[in-house]
């Protein structure tokens, strides 16, 4: 079986055009990654180059001799399905967790996205914090979220409670909130640090004036939980937009309890 036909990088490239279409992801904005399993990769083995060992620049002991698809550096999510061998590739981490090597794609001389460190420690972390579930992060630029950004505190419990209290569904999509961080380097071991801190407790972490990273068990649940921040935090910007004329008329802390209650939710803010 060619690498691109395997059922996971068939979903992966969906997901990127998904993501395309979405408007996410101008130029090279934004980056996707999967962790793959072993019965996924065994079948390809004989289709792998294994390249020399670079550094990971983070320290990620968990995931020592994992595989992961990831998009390269500089690549263009619009260009994902029509090249995928360029746009993506396959990394393998070695058995101390602090180097990895290419071992498909990245064709023409590409390189893992430089928000490599992110994507390492955050699987890490929720792969911890999952018992495994979680396999996908995708970090995009979504208009609505960064301009939010603009307009509120930075601070979780802000973010989290003005987005529960915009559409019904999002409490029950991300009963664990959604994390916020100041601005800070694209691609630094730092915001990957912060982020990871949050990622132990939620599943989506908001990075001030630039965008925002999505974990989820599968393709559907991460491009799912980003698509319903964003669109509540579209909603969020036309109130503000319009002067928000009627404060008092929105779903209460009091209703969102309530929802939990009814569903049987555990909210909580990271
Ligand atoms: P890459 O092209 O290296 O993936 O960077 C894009 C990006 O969004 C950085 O935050
Ligand atoms: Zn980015």
């Amino acid at each position: 079986m060619k690498v691109v036909k395997a059922p996971f990088m068939r979903r992966f490239i969906r997901m990127a055009a998904d993501s395309w279409e979405q408007g996410w992801h101008e130029r090279n904005g934004g980056n996707l990654s999967y962790r793959i399993r072993h019965s996924e990769i065994e079948p390809l083995f004989d289709k792998l180059v294994l390249g020399v060992w670079r550094p990971c620049c983070v320290h990620v002991p968990m995931l020592a001799g994992e595989f992961f698809a990831i998009t390269a550096a500089g690549s263009y999510f619009r260009n994902i399905p029509e090249d995928p061998e360029r746009c993506v590739g396959i990394i393998q981490l070695d058995e101390t967790g602090t180097a990895y090597r290419q071992c498909w794609g990245f064709a023409e001389g590409g390189c893992p996205t430089s928000e490599l460190p992110t994507h390492l420690l955050n699987h890490q972390v929720r792969t911890l914090a999952s018992g495994g579930i979680d396999r996908v992060l995708h970090h995009a630029h979504p208009v609505d979220i960064n301009a939010l950004t603009f307009a509120l505190p930075l601070d979780s419990e802000t973010f989290t409670r003005r987005l529960w209290a915009t559409i019904s569904e999002c409490a029950l999509v991300f009963p664990d909130g959604v994390g916020v961080l100041a601005w800070d380097v694209p691609g630094s071991v730092e915001l990957a640090l912060a982020t990871a801190d949050l990622m132990e407790r939620t599943h989506a972490v908001v990075w001030a004036h630039h965008g925002i990273l999505c974990a989820g068990a599968t393709f559907d649940d991460a491009f799912g939980l980003m698509h319903t921040i964003e669109k509540a935090a579209a909603v969020q910007v036309r109130v503000l937009a319009m002067g928000d004329p009627r404060p008092d008329q929105r779903i209460t802390d009091e209703d969102v309890n309530r929802l939990a209650q009814y569903y049987g939710l555990r909210l909580s803010i990271p």
